[in-house]
């Protein structure tokens, strides 16, 4: 009775291929497990060091996202810090300017409630969250015109927030900062 089951020339290599892959399988899904509990102690312990709080109900009185320091301002590295504050239903500045093929640092954050937005034709793509600042970096390589709509429902009036994108190139650009310089304000194409 005890060969009944090995009837076959092939069964007892099979059966030891069988049970060997049943502990292959079986210790990779242990190790996806363990990697998921270490995970999740771990960033429970330790949140994301890069996570910046601020304070939504005073960003008009004092601090970064006062409407003075909202556009872009010329970095002395080189870089274009675009700062920019999302409030039911419009973004600040509304036309934002940066130049060409530059590294561009997006920073942004909303007054009242979660907004977002995309600029059209680029990869550009933002959550605006209260009480927190978002980070983006990215290039814009050509000139042109871009739309910039909120892309998080909002409210009653989310279809109708927009601002613009105009990418220009980096003479104008430099222009445009000069100009700007005895006002101490950011560099907008808000008219
Ligand atoms: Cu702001 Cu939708």
């Amino acid at each position: 009775m005890a060969g009944s089951e090995h009837t076959h020339p092939g069964a007892d290599v099979a059966a030891r291929a069988e049970s060997r892959w049943a502990w292959i399988v079986g210790a990779i899904i242990l190790f996806l497990v363990a990697m998921m509990a270490y995970m999740s102690l771990h960033w429970a312990a330790m949140p994301p060091t890069r996570t910046e709080t601020i304070d939504p109900t005073t960003l008009h009185i004092a601090g970064e996202f006062v409407e003075t320091n909202l556009g872009s301002s010329a970095e002395a590295d080189g870089t274009v810090t675009v700062r920019v504050l999302a409030n039911q239903y419009s973004f600040t500045p509304q036309c934002i300017v940066v130049p060409a093929d530059t590294p561009l640092h997006f920073r942004g954050t909303a007054a009242d409630v979660v907004h977002g937005f995309s600029v059209s034709n680029t990869n550009v793509n933002m959550m605006l969250v209260p009480g927190y600042v978002s980070n983006l970096r990215a290039r814009l390589e050509k000139t042109g015109d871009h739309v910039m709509p909120c892309h998080e429902y909002c409210g009653t009036g989310h279809a109708a927030m927009w601002a613009h994108v105009k990418v220009v190139d980096k003479a104008e650009f430099a222009r445009l900062v000069q100009a700007s310089g005895s006002t101490g304000r950011r560099v907008s194409c808000v008219q």
